[in-house]
């Protein structure tokens, strides 16, 4: 299956009944191997969690820890962004070229990078003696 048609596939999984907007992630990993992740609310509502964050843990679970290619989708009237959390979560796996594509389930789609989503991200060199 596409990233395309994992992620609006997964997308149909998402738990949310307080929000009502259901998102679905999929990733691709340096391996090739394509991995899903749906927003999981909680009504907690901090313990909520977002559809990358769902493909990320699902991608490290299996053994991975680089992502080669990112797509998510909800019922958005834009392609819908990712949180800013998720950004930097996005950051720590793939390099600032990993092509994001942002969609609706009406089919329109933005074509970003993670570079473009977080610029000026911190990451690990700023830390020397980390
Ligand atoms: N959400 C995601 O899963 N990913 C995004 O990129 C944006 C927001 C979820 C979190 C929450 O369950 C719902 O969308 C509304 O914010």
């Amino acid at each position: 299956m596409s990233l395309k048609e994992t992620a609006a596939q997964v997308r149909l999984n998402a738990y949310a009944p307080y929000s009502g907007f259901r998102v679905g992630a999929a990733i691709r990993g340096a391996s090739g191997a394509v991995y899903a992740g749906c927003n999981v609310e909680n009504v907690a509502y901090p313990e909520g969690t977002c559809a990358e964050a769902g493909a990320i843990a699902a991608m490290v679970a299996a053994g991975e820890t680089v992502l080669t290619e990112v797509y998510v989708i909800a019922d958005s009237p834009e392609p819908v962004p990712p949180c800013g959390g998720c950004r930097q979560k996005l950051a720590e796996f793939g390099t600032g070229e990993v092509p994001v594509t942002l969609a609706t389930v009406q089919g329109a789609e933005t074509v970003t990078r993670i570079a473009d989503l977080l610029p000026g991200a911190f990451g690990a060199a700023h830390m020397p003696r980390g």
